[in-house]
């Protein structure tokens, strides 16, 4: 356990750029959002003051219309693509891509205050964030669901954080590739290829990029003209759940008007929830705004309502069936992709790998619905990965294996919050 500690903290040291940390040397070499987010509650078990410092520095990147970027360049760097060069993107003071990530800053303000030894000074930084946090969400609502569906809107996979997930395949494919400029990848400097998202994936990542670019990023027209539009279970649960942390912060402040705001994005969002449950599958899908089709994928952020407090106690429960049968088909889990299905890769990044911050999140959410006994036996798989095989980025749920970026600084986190 002290082994545990003393690594985790070395990792988020080492990968600390300066009030800002990496996801890791050479494959991710920025700040990225919600990495930050989650890596701040992992600095909070150590050095509170270093904790507030990440986000801090996370919303100093803040657009003007609101949204807070998925990367942020503090630093020019030649080990990414694409860099800032190729997104051409940013505010004022900061280069960054031009879309979001899952918001879960809010999340890891109120876990950084609940958790501080001095309320009083922690609630001062707290309310120096809330507003940017306010208007992040408020974004969100704005840019994302300008049509009121309750559910926001993902424009591309890269805002998902979990790119190549089978949930994106029949909506990517959908997209055109277009006669993008030549482009060299570098992730696959990094990694193995049998890791990582394939080329034709990558090909319509970019194709999105450049689309979005040539529009100056604008939130009005990209909703409009994105040919990739999801209602992304994952990030919906993180926002609905930061809405509720942010809306406990508005009542600490006396923020009484913004409790109504938030209130009134969460009743929203309840009916659009009811959307995606699939009742004979036992799971929460995702559904291509373009089609209106419920995608035909059931995967680990799927389960994340639970960590929403979305679910009734029965549906709760029949979740919790899911993700028992997911964890006795294989070795460790929670794979991020249903085992039983035949496009299953448990190396190939969001395609099967158990990922330590999506078990926390999920960990949570069993936790808090009283599934205690799941929720220990996913933290004891990600405790067992974590000490066998090394801090890595992602698992293989078969075997154990480490995959991805190692001295991952988000998993070091994760192993710091499961101790308390
Ligand atoms: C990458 O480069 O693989 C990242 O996931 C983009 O955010």
């Amino acid at each position: 356990r002290s082994d545990i500690i003393a690594r985790s903290v070395t990792i988020l040291r080492e990968n600390d750029f300066g009030g800002y940390t990496i996801p890791a040397k050479g494959l991710y070499p920025y700040q990225w959002n919600w990495d930050s987010a989650l890596v701040a509650m992992g600095w909070a078990m150590f050095d509170e003051a270093r904790a507030w410092e990440e986000l801090e520095t996370l919303f100093s990147a803040q657009w003007a219309d609101g949204m807070v970027p998925h990367i942020v360049f503090h630093r020019p760097c030649s080990t990414y693509f694409p860099g800032p060069d190729t997104w051409q993107a940013g505010s004022s003071t900061h280069s960054s891509t031009g879309i979001t990530q899952p918001p879960v800053a809010a999340i890891s303000v109120r876990k950084i205050v609940e958790g501080s030894g001095n309320r009083e000074a922690a609630l001062r930084r707290a309310a120096a964030l809330f507003p940017k946090l306010m208007r992040w969400h408020r974004w969100f609502v704005t840019a994302r669901d300008p049509e009121g569906r309750g559910l926001v809107a993902t424009l591309h996979p890269w805002e998902s954080g979990m790119d190549n997930s089978p949930m994106w395949d029949e909506a990517l494919a959908a997209v055109p590739v277009d006669p993008i400029p030549p482009y060299v990848r570098k992730d696959l400097g990094h990694v193995d290829s049998a890791m990582r998202p394939k080329q034709a994936e990558y090909d319509r990542y970019l194709t999105l990029l450049y689309r979005f670019r040539a529009v100056g990023y604008d939130p009005a027209q990209l909703y409009h003209m994105s040919p990739f539009r999801v209602s992304d279970v994952c990030t919906n649960s993180v926002l609905y759940r930061a809405n509720r942390d942010l809306r406990w912060l508005a009542l600490q402040l006396n923020e009484t008007e913004a409790v109504f705001e938030i209130d009134s994005w969460l009743e929203r969002a309840r009916a659009g929830f009811e959307t995606l449950w699939d009742g004979s599958a036992g799971i929460y899908r995702s559904q291509n705004q373009l089609t209106g089709t419920l995608i035909p994928a059931a995967t680990s952020g799927g389960f994340l309502p639970l960590f929403a407090g979305v679910p009734s106690t029965d549906r709760a429960s029949v979740l919790a069936d899911t993700i028992s049968r997911w964890a006795d088909s294989v070795r460790y889990s929670v794979p991020s992709f249903d085992p039983a299905d035949v496009r299953f890769e448990p190396l190939r990044y969001w395609r099967g790998p158990v990922w330590a911050i999506v078990n926390w999140m999920i960990t949570d959410g069993l936790r808090s619905y009283g599934h205690h006994k799941l929720a220990e036996r996913v933290i004891r798989d990600t405790r067992t990965l974590t000490s066998s095989s090394g801090m890595y980025e992602y698992f293989n749920p078969i075997d154990g294996a480490g995959a991805g970026g190692n001295n991952f600084s988000w998993t070091a986190a994760m192993c710091l919050m499961w101790l308390d």
